[in-house]
This record gives C-alpha cells, structure tokens and sequence, in this order.
C-alpha cells in the first residue's frame, strides 16, 4: 500500500513553519537566544516550549519499544485525531467509515472538516461487523476509526477481526486505544512494524491521570508521522504539559498501582450493579467504566443527579436504549453510588 497516494494533494506538497527552536535546536546551550523574540525575564515559561518534544518522545519511546520518529504528540488525542482528518480527507470529496456505538468527537471532527462519516453499526455483541464495513468502502474512504477498547460499550474488538480491517481497509485505520491500560489486549503499538496504514492513538487522559493536561499520543510509521508534524501547530505541547507528562512517565510504579485499584473497583462496582434490581445487565469492561443497561435510563439519571451523582446517559446512542455509563470512581464514591442505587 502507497500510503503517500492516499495523502490530500495540497498536503504531499505543504511546507512547514520552521520555527527559531527548529532552526536552532538546542535550548539548553549556554548561548544567547534572542531569535524568538521571547521576554528575556526569567518565568520558567517565558521561553517557547520544545516543537519535538524531544524529552516526552523518548521516553515514550523507551516504555513502548518504538522509534522518536514513531510518536507524535497533540494537545489531546482529539488533536491527533483531526490533524489525521486534515492530511487525508479531501473536504466535500472523501468520507471515513464509524462503528456507533463510539466516541462522539469523530463525526464531530468530520463534520469540522466537511468530510462524510459511513456508518457501520456494531453487532448484538458490539463488535464489528467485518465484511459490511469493507463493502461500505469506496475510493474516497480515507480512515476507518476503530475504538477498542470502545466508548461506550467498554469492550474490545476481536483481535482477528481488526486484523482483516487493516489489511481489507484500502486507507489508514486508526485505532484509539484511550483505555488500553485498562485491557488486558496487547496494544497494536507492537505491531505497527507489520502495517504501513495503521495508526494507533492513546492518551495521558485515563490511566496516566492527566486529563487535564492535554497530552495525546499517536503511534504509525515514521512516514504518516513525518506527515503529520508538516501540519501540527508549531508548538501544540506547551511546556507545562512536557514537564508533568516526564514526571508521570517517570513514575509508572504510581501509574499501575492507580490502575489495579481502578481495576479491582470495576470488578466490586460490577458485581454490586447487577444485584440492584432495576439494572437489567452490566456489560463486560475493559475500560475505566462500566455501560449498565437499566429499566428507564432518563428516569435513573435525573434520580442521580437529585443525589448528587453524575453518570453519562447513553440511552440516545444507538444499540444503547437505557444505558448509563459510570466511570469508576474511588472506593468512596462507588459505595456511595451503590447506597444511593440500592435507596432509588
Ligand atoms: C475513545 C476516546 N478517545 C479519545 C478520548 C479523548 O482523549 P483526549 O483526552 O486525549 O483528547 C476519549 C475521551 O473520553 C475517548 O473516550
């Protein structure tokens, strides 16, 4: 597959902006940088931040076993997401092909970028449906986004069957691994090597505990990733979010212990769910939350709310008639919501 065919015209040609800290790279020298016409007073922040992100990429690199060149960086995975959309799809031309139920920012960036979404409902058991989506496909379809594990259903998608989607897919097939820390699926990060149109993306948002921060990561070939940094806003990662993302990194023991509590409150929460009468099934996780199907999910959800909880009301998703989704919360909370459950 010829990824650079795949590529919006205008884009195989783009030049980058050539930042001061591109042209001269080494911030740390003890020269005088008067080239980026900063304020030369002392913040901690009055110089711009690394456009590479050199320190965050290695380190990444070290804990995923792939190359720098590998990684991008966005403020956000939603970032990653819509600068993907921005290199492949031709406005008013091309389309992408969705698996409702799924995360809602992808039509949401494709409606931004004038692109057609194709839907391809998941099955009864919210996987995907392999041979309809290929069908689905024309000349013009550019990505396919794949959620696994998915938001809102919590599962992860049949390894072979996203396998045959990558290979059956003429495009790139993107698959948004925002939960894998919560899985116990091998990340497709490792087989990148195998699959020049794949691209994988994750996040410091879930098990990293740094929503606020902003810090998605993709993982392809050095190739979509060259790509990608030709278009990225120059200095997409500022600075603060470099130096909290290497502290996190750096302290992965903090990371995995935070995800087994997560981990063993999700199987306690999951149990505790399906004994209260009026919820009819808790599907499996694989991700930081629970999809609990429920008698009358707007009823349920104002009750919540009236005592002080705020779930996800999922019911006006497709295949998710009376869903409500729970983030797993501490301990405290997820026996104050089981209280509040058991009381409605
Ligand atoms: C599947 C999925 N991908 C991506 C994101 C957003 O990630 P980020 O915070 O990195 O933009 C979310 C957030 O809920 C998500 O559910």
């Amino acid at each position: 597959m010829n990824i650079e065919n795949l590529l919006r015209d205008n884009i195989k040609t783009i030049k980058a902006y050539s930042s001061a800290r591109d042209e001269y790279k080494d911030a740390s020298s003890d020269m005088v940088f008067i080239d980026a016409n900063e304020n030369p007073f002392q913040t901690n922040v009055n110089r711009y931040p690394d456009p590479q992100q050199y320190k965050v990429k290695s380190k990444l690199a070290d804990i995923k076993g792939v190359k720098p060149s590998q990684i991008l960086l966005g403020n956000g995975s939603d970032e990653i997401l819509d600068l993907l959309f921005r290199a492949f799809c031709e406005p008013n031309q091309d389309n992408v092909i969705t698996l409702p139920p799924t995360y809602g920012m992808y039509s949401v960036l494709a409606d931004l970028n004038a692109v057609e979404v194709k839907t391809v409902l998941l099955d009864e058991n919210f996987e995907p449906e392999v041979e309809e989506i290929l069908i689905t496909q024309n000349n013009n379809s550019k990505i396919l986004l794949l959620c696994s594990p998915n938001n809102p259903t919590a599962n992860s998608f049949n390894a072979n069957k996203l396998e045959e989607l990558i290979i059956g897919f003429k495009g790139i097939v993107v698959i948004d691994e925002a939960y894998i820390d919560f899985s116990n699926q091998e990340s497709w990060v490792n087989r990148l090597d195998h699959f020049p149109n794949l691209v994988v993306t994750q996040t410091l948002s879930k098990a990293y505990g740094l929503a606020g921060i902003r810090l998605g990561v993709c993982y392809a070939s050095g190739f979509i990733i060259s790509i990608l940094n030709k278009i990225k806003p120059p200095y997409n990662i500022n600075q603060l979010t470099q130096n909290k993302a290497l502290e996190r990194l750096n302290d992965l023991d903090g990371v995995k212990q935070e995800v087994s509590s997560i981990l063993e409150q999700r199987s306690l929460l999951a149990k505790a769910l399906s004994q209260i009468p009026f919820i009819k099934e808790v599907y499996p996780s694989d991700a930081n939350f629970l999809l609990a199907k429920v008698d009358d999910a707007n009823q349920r959800y104002s009750q919540l709310i009236k005592s002080g909880i705020v779930v996800r009301n999922r019911t006006n998703q497709l295949l998710c008639d009376n869903c409500l989704r729970f983030t797993i919360g501490t301990e405290e909370e997820n026996k104050l919501l089981v209280k509040i459950l058991n009381q409605l």
